[in-house]
């Protein structure tokens, strides 16, 4: 079998041949892992096939039979794909680029598999994983829906938008959740043999996708977006000759360049009040944080920045995470090149640590002074934490924008899902600490002292907190405006992150 298959062809009357045969074989997330239960379909997620081959292999309903050949790479009897495919027929898949004839089987040669949101079931086209072909991956390898692709679409703030860009579109998945709430979409890609698997999802999806080949922003040049959103290709990677370019994740600059490229970049192609979302890993260097680092980048831009960073990773988990993603085994010869290389590759520039995170850039829409928050939360989040990043930025906005007069004005609420816990210490009256948690979005947490606890207590959207604050220092006895000034950080908090709410 040769290691690159040809893309496929979005021919228009096939793939709605297609898309009918999958539609009745309820090819979908939810049929997938019906068939296959849920050990087998664990056992994928940690990129083991035999469960879900075991619980496929005599199984003849079209769910399974598809799930064998779209997805795990098993060769399926013609007849049987003849009979799960009634429409387009395994010939048609074979015309399609889907699959090939092997003796009397088919064979996938892609991997075109089923993805849905809360509303939507989708398909993904994209080139064959390495569970299903047993094979390190090629460097054109067109990824179809990883972890670093369902982050950022959680991540994303869905609300409705004009023009919307998805730098480095791959297999099209940031733009079929796009599709759902952007009216003009552009897509863009480096990699022709991934925009033609774009094309093939959006096709079979029925999504327009305004597709444009060239590097980062260039095929935008002059032109504005309400949301940009970008699952960059952010591994950084040794330039060391040999060192294979996989075109899925590495953008061939060094270090953490393409971070700091889009960062500088992106701003001229944000409408005023539009925003860029992307992912990215940065380097610590000795004797700099990683704020520092951004700082830098960021000066001069005039964007508001909102860097969560998720995790940090030595230099030496770093390589062996992307060895091993790109199917090298430990112990192999390749693997053991590329692990010296990245070490020394970091090395070389004092690189102590690599974070990951999430970016959210804001071009402001007025004219003001722009706002950084740089921040480090490694927490489980709530599931539809995009809504929660969306409160957070016009939380961060509105506070920057109306400063000390805005938090005090204004007669805040407790959001429904913050509940307080008071630790004490054995016999004692007074808590010791007094903590804010929040039960959804990023499930934060705020320590209280008397004061703040006291006010989060009235905030029921009768008092402005300046009032509350007040009649606080009158019943603790207090100074008015010591108090006030000593409740503003945790007051600006509580609202920034949404524990708060107008
Ligand atoms: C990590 S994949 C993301 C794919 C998809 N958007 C997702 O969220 O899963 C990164 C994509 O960026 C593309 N790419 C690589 N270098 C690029 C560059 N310099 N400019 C634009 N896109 C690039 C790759 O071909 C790949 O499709």
């Amino acid at each position: 079998m040769p290691s690159v298959s040809p893309p496929p062809s979005p021919d228009p009357g096939l793939l709605a041949k297609l898309r009918a045969d999958l539609t009745a074989a309820a090819y979908t997330v939810d049929g997938v892992q019906q068939i296959l239960g849920p050990v087998a379909a664990r056992a994928l997620h940690r990129e083991q096939r035999l469960p879900a081959d075991l619980a496929t292999r005599d199984r003849t309903e079209p769910v399974a039979v598809l799930a064998r050949l779209l997805g795990l790479g098993f060769p399926v009897a013609w007849g049987d794909a003849d009979r799960s495919l009634p429409t387009l027929r395994a010939d048609g898949a074979v015309r399609l680029g889907l699959a090939r004839a092997e003796g009397a089987d088919l064979r996938g040669t892609i991997d075109l598999r089923p993805y849905a949101d809360e509303t939507h079931d989708w398909w993904v086209a994209s080139d064959l994983s390495e569970i299903a072909t047993g094979r390190p991956l090629p460097e054109s390898h067109v990824l179809g829906v990883g972890n670093a692709s369902t982050t950022l679409a959680e991540w994303t703030i869905r609300r409705p938008a004009a023009r919307a860009l998805d730098l480095g579109v791959g297999s099209a998945v940031q733009s079929l959740h796009l599709a759902g709430h952007c009216e003009h979409l552009v897509g863009t890609d480096t990699s022709e043999r991934a925009l033609a698997f774009a094309r093939f999802t959006a096709a079979l999806n029925e999504v327009e996708i305004d597709l444009r080949q060239g590097n980062l922003l260039e095929p935008v040049v002059g032109e504005r977006f309400d949301l940009v959103v970008s699952n960059p290709p952010f591994v950084i990677t040794p330039r060391t000759p040999g060192m294979p370019l996989y075109e899925y994740r590495d953008a061939g600059l060094v270090g953490d360049g393409v971070v700091e490229a889009l960062v500088r970049s992106v701003g001229a192609h944000l409408e005023p009040g539009g925003v860029a979302q992307f992912l990215g890993n940065w380097e610590s260097r000795r004797g700099a944080s990683w704020r520092d680092r951004w700082s830098d980048w960021l000066d001069g831009t005039g964007l508001d920045a909102w860097v969560i960073q998720r995790e940090v990773q030595d230099p030496a988990e770093y390589a062996e995470l992307w060895a091993r993603d790109a199917g090298q085994r430990r112990g192999a010869a390749a693997y053991e090149v590329m692990y010296g290389a990245w070490l020394a590759d970091f090395a070389d520039r004092d690189v102590e640590g690599i974070g990951f995170g999430i970016v959210t850039l804001q071009r402001p829409a007025t004219a003001r002074e722009p706002w950084l928050d740089l921040d480090e939360y490694a927490g489980a989040v709530a599931p539809g934490v995009g809504q929660a990043v969306s409160a957070g930025l016009a939380a961060r906005t509105a506070i920057a924008e109306g400063g000390s007069d805005y938090l005090l004005d204004t007669a805040w609420v407790v959001a429904a899902d913050v509940t307080e816990e008071r630790h004490l210490q054995p016999g004692s009256e007074d808590p010791t600490v007094i903590v804010a948690r929040q039960g959804g979005g990023l499930r934060r947490t705020v320590h209280l002292d008397t004061i703040t606890a006291a006010l989060l207590g009235v905030c029921d959207g009768q008092l402005t907190a300046g009032a509350a604050l007040d009649a606080i220092a009158h019943l603790l006895e207090t100074d008015p405006d010591q108090t006030t000034q000593r409740a503003l950080p945790v007051l600006t908090a509580l609202v920034r992150d949404g524990f708060l709410t107008p």
